[in-house]
């Protein structure tokens, strides 16, 4: 990760995910509290962005707009062809179908499935049934170095294993967006840069972009490309 590279591409470059002014106010009986104040940001196709900043300084409120789970209260979202702010429910599901994956700091798999079944999850709500997706979850688990343990379930896994699992299960239907929200956050040093060091070799081979938040710079600096710095929910201009 170079601190040098600023948060702006290089003209004649098309950000693949571009956010304008974007603000994002929850509101809490009669107070509001402000998650992002006018957030400015733009991220390259195939670029790996970490988002760094402490708890409370509105990271996971980004991710949740760029992955359509939220809605802006003002400003701009574009991903791809999609422009987020205007979907409704129905536009935001479809947008989330087809083009992202999401990974977060719990597992959320199912504890009766095996570790392929739970793959396949990711492709039977995308209309993939049956043995073309049995083959298909198997496939990616093997990429993801699970090919040994497809008929486990999550109880029979080590933490490591169960997040490559989702992490299978978030890349299965090869979404050009990846979101990650404190992926390493349940685990122990080794198995978080075994997670990272495996993303980072995903991505040279998939073609994806992913957004990683983290409050752990350390772990992640190696393995980014750029990292975008929030604080009380604005962005931090490189210095
Ligand atoms: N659903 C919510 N309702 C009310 N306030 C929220 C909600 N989600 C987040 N917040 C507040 O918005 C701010 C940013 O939160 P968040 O995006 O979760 O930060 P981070 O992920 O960096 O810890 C915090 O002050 C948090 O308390
Ligand atoms: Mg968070």
């Amino acid at each position: 990760m170079d601190e040098s590279v600023p948060n702006r591409l290089p003209d004649g470059d098309t950000p693949y995910v571009e956010l304008r002014n974007v603000v994002r106010t929850y509101r809490m009986g009669s107070t509001e509290v402000p998650a992002l104040r006018g957030v400015s940001l733009e991220v390259a196709a195939g670029e790996f962005v970490v988002v760094l900043g402490v708890s409370g300084s509105g990271k996971s409120t980004l991710l949740h707009l760029v992955g359509g789970l939220d809605r802006p209260n003002a400003g701009s979202i574009r991903c791809g062809r999609y422009q987020l702010e205007a979907l409704d429910t129905r536009g935001r599901s479809h947008y989330r179908r087809a083009m992202v994956g999401f990974v977060f700091q719990s597992f959320y798999l199912l504890p009766h499935l095996t570790a392929r079944q739970n793959v396949e999850v990711g492709l039977l709500f995308r209309g993939v049934y049956g043995r073309q997706a049995r083959q298909r979850a198997s496939q990616v688990l093997e990429w993801v170095g699970l090919g040994h343990r497809l008929e486990h379930r999550p109880s029979q896994l080590s933490a490591g294993e169960q997040q490559r699992v989702a992490l299978a299960r978030a890349i299965v239907h090869q979404p050009p967006l990846l979101l990650a929200d404190e992926p390493t956050a349940s685990l122990d040093r080794t198995n978080a840069t075994a997670l990272l060091e495996l993303l980072q070799n995903l991505r040279r081979q998939l073609p994806m972009t992913v957004i990683m938040v983290t409050h752990d710079e350390a772990l992640v600096r190696p393995f980014a490309d750029r990292a975008i710095r929030l604080r009380d929910g604005q962005v931090v201009p490189e210095a």
